[in-house]
């Protein structure tokens, strides 16, 4: 059985010169267990990104409560929180964030050994695998810089998947991308919420939202309206 979120009255206000800004003020929504594709829309600064990060752990709310799964991670100390975002958080940031001198197997290996989620030729093997399950195992020895924006996707995405993760949160996985190469992404998004991972995506594109089981539309910080297909 998926994972339910639950966020109850959950208020995020970034200080910034002084200036306080609310991204979300007062966000309460479920995901049931049951919904494993869902997209975050809204226009620019409704607070998708924020939303995003703090489902992940990334930082913490101003105010409210986030339970994911059995944790409450407002409740929980840094520590926790790290250890819950190593284990069952894969984040896919928009800009991908690999690591430039080290080629495509290295990006996927070395963060894996480095949280002890496996180790020496099991990691090599894993992320074999996983790269030829997004059809970019011949890509392997290429480094970041010698990809098209869609296989640096791709390597992203086998990144998260290294550590086996329940969630995989992407922030506008497809901003960037061709039409025929967002919909290519769009169907190893689709086909891992198959698999029971929970796939929640900010973004931007309406080929996304039409696969979704639910959709969560923000405006100003608040949820507009929530929809299920
Ligand atoms: N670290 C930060 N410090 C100050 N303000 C921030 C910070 N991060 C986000 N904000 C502000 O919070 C609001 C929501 O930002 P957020 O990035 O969540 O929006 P978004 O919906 O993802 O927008 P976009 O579609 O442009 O990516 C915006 O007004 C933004 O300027
Ligand atoms: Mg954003």
């Amino acid at each position: 059985m998926g994972i339910s979120i639950i966020l109850d009255d959950v208020w995020k206000i970034f200080i910034s010169d002084r200036v306080s800004i609310e991204a979300l003020r007062g966000i309460s929504l479920e995901i049931p267990h049951d919904r494993n594709f869902v997209s975050i829309v809204g226009p620019s600064g409704s607070g998708k990104t924020t939303l995003l990060s703090l489902i992940a752990g990334l930082f913490r709310p101003t105010r409210g409560s986030i339970k994911v799964g059995d944790y409450i991670l407002t409740e929980m100390s840094n520590s926790q929180l790290l250890d819950f975002r190593r284990k069952h958080i894969g984040f896919v940031f928009q800009n991908f964030l690999l690591i430039p001198y080290m080629n495509v197997l290295d990006n996927l290996t070395y963060p894996a050994s480095m949280i002890n989620s496996c180790s020496g030729d099991e990691c090599t093997k894993k992320a074999v695998n996983i790269l030829i399950d997004l059809g970019i195992g011949d890509k392997a020895s290429r480094m970041p810089g010698e990809l098209s924006g869609g296989e640096k996707q791709r390597v992203a995405i086998a990144r998260a998947l290294m550590k086996d993760p329940s969630i995989i949160l992407a922030d506008e996985p497809t901003g960037e991308l061709d039409h025929k190469t967002a919909s290519n992404i769009i169907k190893i998004f689709k086909k891992l919420s198959m698999r029971g991972i929970k796939v929640i995506l900010a973004t931007h594109d309406e080929l996304i939202v039409r696969e979704s089981d639910m959709i969560i539309y923000l405006l100003d910080g608040k949820v507009r309206k929530i929809t299920y297909q």
